[in-house]
Protein backbone atom coordinates (compact mmCIF):
# COMPACT_ATOMS: atom_id res chain seq x y z
CA UNK A 1 0.00 0.00 0.00
CA UNK A 2 3.02 2.39 1.20
CA UNK A 3 2.34 4.79 4.03
CA UNK A 4 2.96 8.51 3.28
CA UNK A 5 6.88 9.32 3.51
CA UNK A 6 9.73 12.04 2.87
CA UNK A 7 13.19 12.04 2.87
CA UNK A 8 16.06 14.64 1.86
CA UNK A 9 19.31 13.86 0.53
CA UNK A 10 21.99 16.17 0.20
CA UNK A 11 24.43 15.05 -2.35
CA UNK A 12 28.15 16.11 -3.16
CA UNK A 13 27.99 17.45 -6.76
CA UNK A 14 29.01 14.24 -8.82
CA UNK A 15 28.09 12.18 -11.81
CA UNK A 16 28.06 9.28 -9.63
CA UNK A 17 25.27 10.56 -7.53
CA UNK A 18 22.60 10.95 -10.23
CA UNK A 19 22.69 7.23 -10.38
CA UNK A 20 22.53 6.90 -6.11
CA UNK A 21 19.29 9.07 -5.84
CA UNK A 22 17.58 7.89 -8.89
CA UNK A 23 18.24 4.40 -6.73
CA UNK A 24 17.13 6.32 -3.27
CA UNK A 25 14.35 6.93 -5.47
CA UNK A 26 13.75 3.55 -6.97
CA UNK A 27 13.54 2.47 -3.33
CA UNK A 28 11.55 5.41 -2.44
CA UNK A 29 8.68 4.29 -4.24
CA UNK A 30 8.87 0.57 -4.04
CA UNK A 31 5.74 0.48 -1.92
CA UNK A 32 3.47 2.52 -4.20
CA UNK A 33 3.28 -0.98 -6.52
CA UNK A 34 3.95 1.22 -9.53
CA UNK A 35 4.62 -0.42 -12.74
CA UNK A 36 7.99 -0.37 -14.01
CA UNK A 37 6.97 2.07 -16.88
CA UNK A 38 6.16 4.45 -14.36
CA UNK A 39 8.69 4.05 -12.00
CA UNK A 40 11.17 4.35 -14.93
CA UNK A 41 9.49 7.98 -16.37
CA UNK A 42 9.92 9.25 -12.88
CA UNK A 43 13.70 8.25 -12.22
CA UNK A 44 14.06 9.83 -15.54
CA UNK A 45 12.15 13.40 -14.74
CA UNK A 46 14.34 13.02 -11.20
CA UNK A 47 17.99 12.21 -12.97
CA UNK A 48 17.17 14.91 -15.88
CA UNK A 49 16.56 17.55 -12.58
CA UNK A 50 19.26 16.71 -10.81
CA UNK A 51 22.08 16.24 -14.03
CA UNK A 52 21.23 20.20 -14.63
CA UNK A 53 22.08 21.01 -11.39
CA UNK A 54 25.66 19.68 -11.63
CA UNK A 55 26.36 20.31 -15.62
CA UNK A 56 24.55 23.77 -15.75
CA UNK A 57 23.98 25.15 -12.07
CA UNK A 58 27.56 24.07 -10.67
CA UNK A 59 29.16 24.20 -14.53
CA UNK A 60 30.59 20.23 -13.44
CA UNK A 61 32.37 21.56 -10.48
CA UNK A 62 32.08 18.62 -7.91
CA UNK A 63 32.70 20.49 -4.74
CA UNK A 64 29.37 21.63 -4.31
CA UNK A 65 25.36 19.94 -3.10
CA UNK A 66 22.40 19.34 -4.59
CA UNK A 67 19.61 18.83 -2.09
CA UNK A 68 16.93 16.35 -3.61
CA UNK A 69 13.03 15.83 -1.43
CA UNK A 70 11.01 13.15 -2.38
CA UNK A 71 7.48 13.29 -0.44
CA UNK A 72 4.46 11.18 -1.14
CA UNK A 73 1.24 12.09 0.46
CA UNK A 74 -2.26 10.51 -0.26
CA UNK A 75 -0.47 9.39 -3.34
CA UNK A 76 0.65 12.58 -4.25
CA UNK A 77 4.61 12.62 -4.69
CA UNK A 78 6.31 15.82 -5.06
CA UNK A 79 9.98 15.74 -5.83
CA UNK A 80 11.90 19.05 -5.08
CA UNK A 81 15.70 19.71 -6.33
CA UNK A 82 17.51 22.23 -5.55
CA UNK A 83 21.35 23.52 -6.43
CA UNK A 84 22.85 26.89 -5.41
CA UNK A 85 24.76 27.39 -8.51
CA UNK A 86 24.28 30.31 -11.25
CA UNK A 87 20.48 30.08 -11.92
CA UNK A 88 18.88 30.55 -14.89
CA UNK A 89 17.71 34.49 -15.96
CA UNK A 90 15.47 33.57 -18.57
CA UNK A 91 12.93 30.33 -17.22
CA UNK A 92 10.61 30.38 -20.09
CA UNK A 93 13.52 30.25 -22.75
CA UNK A 94 15.29 27.44 -20.82
CA UNK A 95 12.24 25.64 -20.28
CA UNK A 96 11.83 25.43 -24.47
CA UNK A 97 11.78 21.91 -26.51
CA UNK A 98 15.62 21.90 -27.51
CA UNK A 99 16.60 25.19 -26.33
CA UNK A 100 20.00 24.74 -24.58
CA UNK A 101 23.32 26.99 -23.39
CA UNK A 102 25.45 23.75 -24.34
CA UNK A 103 26.23 22.97 -27.61
CA UNK A 104 26.68 19.55 -27.29
CA UNK A 105 23.04 18.47 -25.36
CA UNK A 106 19.88 18.43 -26.71
CA UNK A 107 18.06 20.64 -24.73
CA UNK A 108 15.06 17.83 -23.56
CA UNK A 109 16.06 17.57 -20.03
CA UNK A 110 12.67 19.78 -19.22
CA UNK A 111 10.64 18.50 -22.22
CA UNK A 112 10.93 14.82 -19.88
CA UNK A 113 10.43 16.44 -16.67
CA UNK A 114 7.07 17.88 -18.22
CA UNK A 115 6.41 14.86 -20.27
CA UNK A 116 6.54 12.10 -17.57
CA UNK A 117 5.34 14.69 -14.27
CA UNK A 118 1.69 16.20 -13.80
CA UNK A 119 3.50 19.73 -13.32
CA UNK A 120 6.45 21.30 -12.56
CA UNK A 121 7.52 24.85 -11.43
CA UNK A 122 10.94 26.11 -11.85
CA UNK A 123 12.20 28.88 -8.93
CA UNK A 124 15.43 30.62 -10.30
CA UNK A 125 17.59 33.43 -10.53
CA UNK A 126 20.47 34.74 -11.66
CA UNK A 127 23.53 33.70 -9.09
CA UNK A 128 21.02 32.49 -6.48
CA UNK A 129 20.42 28.84 -7.63
CA UNK A 130 17.46 27.01 -8.94
CA UNK A 131 14.71 24.66 -7.67
CA UNK A 132 12.66 22.79 -9.28
CA UNK A 133 9.49 21.36 -7.77
CA UNK A 134 7.77 18.00 -9.87
CA UNK A 135 4.56 16.97 -8.92
CA UNK A 136 2.93 13.66 -9.91
CA UNK A 137 -0.39 12.11 -8.09
CA UNK A 138 0.60 7.67 -8.24
CA UNK A 139 -1.36 6.04 -10.36
CA UNK A 140 -3.19 2.95 -8.38
CA UNK A 141 -2.15 -0.33 -9.72
CA UNK A 142 -5.08 -2.78 -11.09
CA UNK A 143 -5.12 -5.03 -7.97
CA UNK A 144 -5.67 -1.52 -5.57
CA UNK A 145 -8.62 -0.94 -7.96
CA UNK A 146 -10.14 -4.11 -7.41
CA UNK A 147 -10.00 -4.01 -3.99
CA UNK A 148 -11.49 -0.66 -3.71
CA UNK A 149 -14.36 -2.71 -5.55
N1 LIG B 1 19.89 23.82 -12.48
C1 LIG B 1 20.14 24.66 -13.50
N2 LIG B 1 20.97 25.73 -13.32
C2 LIG B 1 21.23 26.58 -14.34
N3 LIG B 1 20.72 26.45 -15.59
C3 LIG B 1 19.90 25.42 -15.82
C4 LIG B 1 19.56 24.48 -14.80
N4 LIG B 1 18.71 23.58 -15.33
C5 LIG B 1 18.53 23.92 -16.60
N5 LIG B 1 19.23 25.03 -16.92
C6 LIG B 1 19.25 25.73 -18.23
O1 LIG B 1 18.13 25.28 -18.99
C7 LIG B 1 18.56 24.74 -20.23
C8 LIG B 1 17.62 23.62 -20.64
O2 LIG B 1 17.71 22.52 -19.75
P1 LIG B 1 17.33 21.08 -20.30
O3 LIG B 1 17.58 20.08 -19.24
O4 LIG B 1 15.97 21.13 -20.90
O5 LIG B 1 18.36 20.85 -21.50
P2 LIG B 1 19.93 20.57 -21.43
O6 LIG B 1 20.33 20.20 -20.04
O7 LIG B 1 20.62 21.75 -22.03
O8 LIG B 1 20.09 19.32 -22.40
P3 LIG B 1 19.75 17.80 -22.01
O9 LIG B 1 18.97 17.80 -20.72
O10 LIG B 1 18.92 17.31 -23.16
O11 LIG B 1 21.08 17.13 -21.87
C9 LIG B 1 20.01 24.34 -20.01
O12 LIG B 1 20.74 24.28 -21.22
C10 LIG B 1 20.50 25.41 -19.06
O13 LIG B 1 20.83 26.58 -19.76
MG1 LIG C 1 19.32 18.80 -18.96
Amino acid sequence: MGKDNRVVLKVKSIGENVSLVRMVAGGFLYPYDLTFEVLDEIKIALSEAVSNCMIHGYGEAEDQEVIVTLEVQDRQLTMQVEDTGVGIADIAQAMEPAFSTREEHMGLGFVFMQTFMDQIEVISAPGRGTTVVMHKLLPATEQQIDEVG
